[in-house]
């Protein structure tokens, strides 16, 4: 297993760099490709462990799907949604929950029987949340230990019951496996999400010609409409861009420009969180694409203040509450999660998991059953943590050792490469080279 050694950094962060791209939106473009007929073309696209698991899957259904990484692009070349076919192996999704929870909902309209899993942290995550609403389309669906995780089996059919229903926890991730299931629906279905989330399903559907409206809390989707390929070029992933945006805000005299970042107001909760916290970080040049803003930071290193986020916020900054946490221990006052009890089932029990790196190089972290308290500012120390097998523990770690006054060395870092394989050349290129990787591979 890959460790990394951080040294604090010498010196500021400068750069005018183009944000990663971004996963979210490339496993439903690929996904959206496989339910269009014709070939999409997408440019843009996040190749890591996540997206590949993605590409595999829907391979399996029949779909021919041609990879250019160096050039950041995938083509798709699909039947449509009614020419997809069972899947003559098990849908292995990797780490990848977006993969398993967005691709059941496909395998709902597949006939014949479909069998997902994943790696072992995908199969504690739980599945009931997709399970229980997919059997109101009446397709046999099931799971392991009374229908919690994954292995799941899926006997689909086409077409499926139309329903309605009600988003219990606020999740673009059941909410898109919903959205897929309704494409075969022999109605109109209808999904109300009381809090809502990430709608990049939603605009990429309309974008290829799917019916699919809002109406105050309620998402209806008329299937009658057959999808049509288009192509698509994917703005940058803030959530891996978070990093670095940290990284700038707490190094003194940095100065950063980050281009091409997804701006989708669903997705911007950190940002907004940094603007009330003080932080010097500018939207620019914002545009908008099939429903899809997106634009340009600028952030200068700044003084921050502590924060509050609750419930109804949460899902705008889900993924960046690693992140925001290391922040919290350099912000004046005390700091206040609540209402994120999500974070205890993403790829590790992420409250858990941040309170006790954190405080193990001497912040002051409270774990509330649903949330953290971090005071601060405290100066974070040297010592040893580790990435609990997270992507976004670990890129959390790295930033933390940035700005701690002795080096910090965190193992099992080889699990970044599931959102950003190009997070230590991004630091780079941006200024940070005080950093050492100790490979067991190459030992
Ligand atoms: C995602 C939605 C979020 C997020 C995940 C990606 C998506 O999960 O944490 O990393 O692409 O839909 P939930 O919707 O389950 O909270």
């Amino acid at each position: 297993m890959d460790k990394v050694r951080i040294l604090p950094a010498s010196s500021k962060l400068a750069g005018d760099i183009l944000c990663p791209p971004d996963k979210s939106f490339s496993h439903r473009a690929a996904m959206i490709g496989a339910l269009s007929s014709g070939e999409t073309l997408i440019h843009n696209f996040s190749f890591c462990q996540d997206t590949w698991s993605t590409l595999y899957c829907l391979k399996l259904f029949g779909v021919t799907i041609q990879t250019y990484p160096d050039q950041g692009v995938v083509q798709v070349t699909s039947f449509g949604k009614n020419g997809l076919s069972e899947p003559p192996d098990i849908l292995d999704v990797g780490n990848s929950g977006t993969t398993l929870r967005l691709i059941a909902g496909i395998t709902a309209g597949i006939q014949g029987l479909s069998i997902l899993t994943g790696d072992q942290s995908i199969r504690q995550r739980p599945m009931k949340r997709i399970i229980d609403p997919l059997r109101k389309t009446g397709v046999v669906i099931g799971g392991r230990n009374g229908d919690r995780y994954a292995p799941l089996y899926v006997i689909g059919k086409n077409p499926l019951r139309a329903f309605h229903h009600t988003l219990e926890i606020p999740s673009a991730q059941v909410k898109s496996c919903l959205l897929f299931a309704a494409l075969w629906g022999d109605g109109p279905s209808f999904i109300k999400e009381p809090i809502l989330s990430r709608n990049h399903t939603e605009n990429m559907l309309q974008a290829v010609g799917g019916d699919i409206r809002k109406q105050n809390e309620v998402i209806q989707v008329y299937p009658e409409k057959e999808l049509v390929a288009r192509p698509f070029h994917l703005p940058g992933d803030i959530s891996s861009a978070a990093f670095l945006i940290a990284a700038a805000l707490l190094i003194p005299k940095s100065h950063l420009v980050i281009r091409n970042i997804g701006l989708n107001p669903t997705r911007i909760g950190m940002v907004r969180c940094l603007q009330r916290m003080g932080a010097q970080i500018n939207l620019f040049e914002v545009r908008e694409e099939w429903g899809e803003q997106q634009g340009h930071l600028a952030i200068e290193h700044s003084l921050l203040n502590s924060f509050e986020i609750n419930q109804d916020q949460i899902p705008s900054l889900i993924d960046e509450i690693p992140i925001l946490s290391v922040l919290a221990t350099q912000a004046n006052g005390y700091s206040i999660i609540k209402g994120a009890g999500e974070l205890r089932v993403k790829e590790s029990d992420r409250l858990h998991a941040i309170s006790e790196n954190l405080n193990q190089l001497g912040a002051q972290v409270n774990e509330t059953d649903d949330g953290l308290v971090i005071s601060g500012p405290i100066r974070l120390k040297g010592g040893k943590v580790k990435s609990y097998h997270d992507h976004r523990i670990a890129m959390s770690m790295v930033i933390a050792g940035l700005i701690a006054d002795a080096p910090v060395e965190i193992e099992d870092i080889e699990c970044i490469s599931i959102s950003y394989p190009n997070f230590f050349q991004d630091l780079q290129k941006i200024g940070y080279k005080d950093f050492k990787i100790i490979s067991d591979t190459l030992a």
